[in-house]
């Protein structure tokens, strides 16, 4: 299958999961997670966190993990993980998840040692040629300039793997660019299914998790050229105070046309704009444009400015009482983790069970 076939059937595939999770919500485990480089923008807000906040609440269980072994594949600062990993928590915390009213269960790759083992039988299912193939790595390896691919950045779609199985995940709310590794995670279950139950007349361990694709299109940054992204520079993080929020909005690139128009393909950067106001407010870009006019860039960044820190004053409020909280964020993570291991010490004994090795 070509790329836009795989990702055809990859949207076909999520929209059938949007209807049966409004009748089934038990069936399915979520299971998502973010690497601890930085805070979260409000790319994050949009395209994934509203999604998860979402999900949670319709009373999916979901698993959010914090990948912090990851970070060590293609960043040589470890310095500030545990920091950047309390404040994911309380971007989570402050966009809506609550572990205690809801079956969130938030957790750091690091304090759960059931979900890392499953590495060592994982690695033997898959070959060194399928590693090489991974188009995500190698554009990661790409940008990231490494000249010296570690063996953790080369490996680490199989621990993308080893996160969603430990815990017999089902759904994984992704963007495009992880796809590739969802096939791998499908590859690995089915083989290991095969191998060490079917073929021995026993039941399949792992499910064969799919993908649930964001339907918020790609947010730009304020340079408008590219994705947003805080090593670029052109984001807008959740943490940001509304004056922060208004400098960095006046100096988005926009365009030399005085006449707002909605245009994405010809107008990126001033299409971008509208959009983000759509996402506060809910009226549809076309139409503000076409109340915005003449008004031109001006009023089209006087009015993102009022809408965007409008929708965040709840959230940072809530985020500014979380930070005064250092203790409860601790015990987010600590109870997290008991309870993913707990998860994880069940399926381990699954597998060893079945692969013989039990003593
Ligand atoms: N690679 C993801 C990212 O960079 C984080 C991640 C780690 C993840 N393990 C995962 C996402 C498993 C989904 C499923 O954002």
């Amino acid at each position: 299958m070509s790329e836009t076939d795989t990702y055809r059937a990859a949207l076909e595939i999520s929209r059938k999961i949007e209807e049966d999770i409004k009748i089934n919500p038990k069936k399915y485990r979520v299971l998502t997670g973010d690497r601890p480089t930085g805070r979260l923008h409000i790319g994050h807000y949009f395209g994934s966190l509203q999604n998860r906040v979402r999900l949670a609440e319709m009373g999916l269980p979901t698993m959010i993990l914090i990948a912090d072994y990851q970070v060590l594949t293609d960043h040589d600062a470890y310095q500030e993980i545990s920091q950047n990993t309390k404040q994911l928590v309380i971007d989570y915390l402050a966009a809506g998840i609550n572990p205690e009213k809801q079956d969130v269960i938030i957790y750091p790759h690091s304090y759960v040692p059931e979900c890392n083992q499953l590495m060592i039988p994982f690695l033997t299912l898959v070959t060194n040629a399928e590693l090489s193939r991974n188009p995500t790595v190698k554009e990661e390896i790409e940008s990231a300039g490494l000249k010296n691919v570690n063996a953790g950045m080369y490996t680490y779609p199989i621990h993308q793997a080893c996160d969603i199985l430990f815990c017999k995940g089902n759904i994984v709310p992704v963007g495009k660019d992880q796809l590739p590794h969802l096939e791998m995670t499908r590859t690995i279950a089915k083989r290991f299914n095969k191998k060490f139950c079917l073929d021995a007349g026993k039941e399949s361990v792992f499910p064969e998790p799919q993908a649930l694709l964001s339907k918020t299109p790609m947010i730009l940054g304020l340079d408008g050229s590219q994705k947003m992204s805080k090593s670029r520079g052109n984001a807008i993080m959740l943490c940001a105070t509304e004056d922060e929020t208004a400098k960095l909005i006046k100096k988005a690139k926009t365009d030399g046309e005085r006449l707002i128009t909605y245009e994405p393909e010809r107008r990126p950067e001033v299409a971008n704009l509208l959009m983000l106001i759509s996402l506060c407010t809910g009226e549809a870009p076309e139409s503000i444009a076409s109340r915005i006019g003449e008004g031109g860039g001006g009023q089209l960044k006087g009015e993102l400015t009022e809408a965007l820190n409008e929708k965040l004053r709840p959230l940072r409020a809530e985020r500014a009482r979380l930070e005064a909280s250092p203790d409860y964020i601790r015990q987010v993570l600590l109870d997290g983790s008991k309870k993913a291991r707990e998860i994880g010490i069940k399926t381990l004994d699954e597998v060893r069970s079945v692969m013989n090795m039990v003593i």
